[in-house]
This record gives structure tokens, C-alpha cells and sequence, in this order.
């Protein structure tokens, strides 16, 4: 049962905008978590962040159908939108914005947002190409349906914080977007939902991941070469028992390839397989 400091659940575009009506009559600003639900310490940073950024908070929980392909989990993804609730009401949260499909989606919707750019990396979108389009659209649609001055997205998701803000640009959205500092277990492991997975050997291997990162940082910004630090950095990380699907340093905005430090501000990204689970992980040089 939620408790009675829960925040108010909207479920329709009237009682949504009722709320914000009432928020921006009151001349509040806004800021919007989008969030898929399931939500982890990863999420409640980002919803404490949001709360020093604007007035009024929404976190969004959507399972958008969109950003998975037919072969992924979308139907036994979690759905705990109680839990979720609750897990916001000691937070000071404003209003979650809890779309059904119907509502996200109606009858007859035959618009996608494609983005490019950084969405065309040879990333993350080497491995999901249909995801990027799925995001880009339910954001831009939750932007136009909250319409917040700020939106949260997390680091840990870097090539997604990249399009939705190139997105926002591109599209005049006239929103902030707001990245948050990726949150580390005391070892350097990213926090993610999917650290759970992980057998206690594969646990204790992990942080190879982070420790990787930083060595390639410093021997780059050490003018040391990107090719053979990174060809260096993948060999140690095969070595500690990772597949690795890709190990880049790329421009941190762009996500263009980077062959010289001359080439723009550089993000270092990971993604590799530990047994059956596949992390990710990113770090600024
Ligand atoms: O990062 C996520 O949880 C999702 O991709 C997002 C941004 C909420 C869009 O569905």
C-alpha cells in the first residue's frame, strides 16, 4: 500500500496537465526524471538532483515498447509501479507521470523521432539499432507532454544522454538537459540494475571494468597513443575474463572517433560481457 506521503499518480494527459497547470500558474519550475520503472539508487540520485534543479519534480515511469526489438525482454520487464511510488515519497517528488501504452501510443500514432548523429556511433547502436528511435521518440514525447524547463539522464547511459541532448537542440525542445554523475559501488563498479546477475566471481571481477577505464585515461592524458592504450586496455580485460564488444575513445559530445587529444574533450566507453551479463560503463579523460 502506498503510503500517505506518496506522490500523486497521473495517468491521463487531463489529470497531468492539471498538475502542471497548477505549477506553472504558480510560476514553478520543472524538472522531468523519465524513467522506465524498477527504479534503483541510480534513479533516486537522479530524482535528489532534480530536486535541487527545479521547484516541482516528475518522474515519468513508462515501459516504452518502442526502444526494444522483438527479441528483448519488453514483456517480463519489470513492472513495480507501487514499489516505484513508494520509493518516491520519502524523496519530495511532485507528480509521476505513469502513461499507459494506450495513452503514450493511441490508435492511429505513425510518427518516429530518427535520431542521428551520436544515435549513428557504432555504439550501443551496433548492438540495439532500433533502440535510439524508440528513445528519441517517447522523450521528445514526454517533453511534450510535461514540457520541463530541466530533464535528468544519467552517465552511465552516455551515447543516450548524447542524442536526447543533441535531440533537445536540434528540435528547439527549450528544455535543460542535465547530466548526472554516473553512481559507483566503493570498488568503482557502475551501479545498474543488471549488477544483480552477477555470480559472486563475476562480482569480484567487475571493477576490472572501472580500474580499465581510469588506466586508459591516464596514459592518454599522459600523451600516450589512444590506439595502443585502447588495444592494451582490451587485451587486460579479455585477460580478466570480459568479451568485449567495444572499448572507444570517442568526442565526449559528438561521440565522433578521436585518433589525437586535438580532436575535442574524449569520453573513454565500455561495453563487455561477463558471463551472461553485459555491463557498460564511461569515463572522461
Ligand atoms: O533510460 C531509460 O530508462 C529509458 O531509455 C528512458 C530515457 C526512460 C526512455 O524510455
Amino acid at each position: 500500500m502506498p503510503r500517505p506521503s506518496s506522490p500523486p499518480v497521473a495517468h491521463t494527459l487531463k489529470t497531468l496537465d492539471r498538475t502542471l497547470t497548477r505549477f506553472r500558474a504558480a510560476g514553478e519550475t520543472v524538472a522531468l526524471v523519465p524513467t522506465m520503472g524498477a527504479l534503483h539508487a541510480g534513479h533516486l540520485t537522479l530524482v535528489k538532483r532534480a530536486k535541487r534543479k527545479a521547484k516541482r519534480v516528475v518522474v515519468s515511469i513508462f515501459v516504452n515498447p518502442t526502444q526494444f526489438a522483438p527479441n528483448e525482454d519488453f514483456s517480463s520487464y519489470p513492472r513495480t509501479l507501487n514499489d516505484d511510488v513508494a520509493a518516491l515519497s520519502e524523496l519530495g517528488v511532485d507528480l509521476v507521470w505513469a502513461p499507459s501504452p494506450e495513452v503514450m501510443y493511441p490508435d492511429g500514432f505513425a510518427t518516429r523521432v530518427v535520431p542521428e548523429g551520436p544515435a549513428l556511433a557504432g555504439l550501443e547502436d551496433a548492438f540495439r539499432p532500433h533502440f535510439f528511435a524508440g528513445v528519441a521518440t517517447v522523450v521528445s514525447k514526454l517533453f511534450g507532454q510535461v514540457r520541463p524547463d530541466f530533464a535528468m539522464f544519467g552517465e552511465k547511459d552516455f551515447q543516450q544522454l548524447a542524442v536526447v541532448t543533441r535531440m533537445a537542440a536540434d528540435l528547439d525542445l527549450r528544455v535543460k538537459i542535465v547530466p548526472v554523475p554516473i553512481v559507483r559501488e566503493k570498488d568503482g563498479l557502475a551501479r545498474s540494475s543488471r549488477n544483480v546477475y552477477l555470480s559472486q566471481e563475476e562480482r569480484a571481477r567487475a571493477p576490472a571494468l572501472h580500474r580499465t577505464l581510469q588506466a586508459c585515461a591516464k596514459k592518454i592524458a599522459g600523451r600516450r597513443p589512444i590506439a595502443a592504450t585502447l588495444a592494451a586496455g582490451r587485451k587486460g580485460l579479455e585477460a580478466e575474463g570480459f568479451a568485449v564488444d567495444y572499448l572507444e575513445a570517442r568526442h565526449a559530445e559528438t561521440l565522433a572517433p578521436i585518433t589525437s587529444r586535438r580532436d575535442g574533450p574524449i569520453r573513454l566507453l565500455v561495453a563487455a560481457k561477463i558471463g551472461t551479463t553485459r555491463l557498460i560503463d564511461n569515463l572522461a579523460v
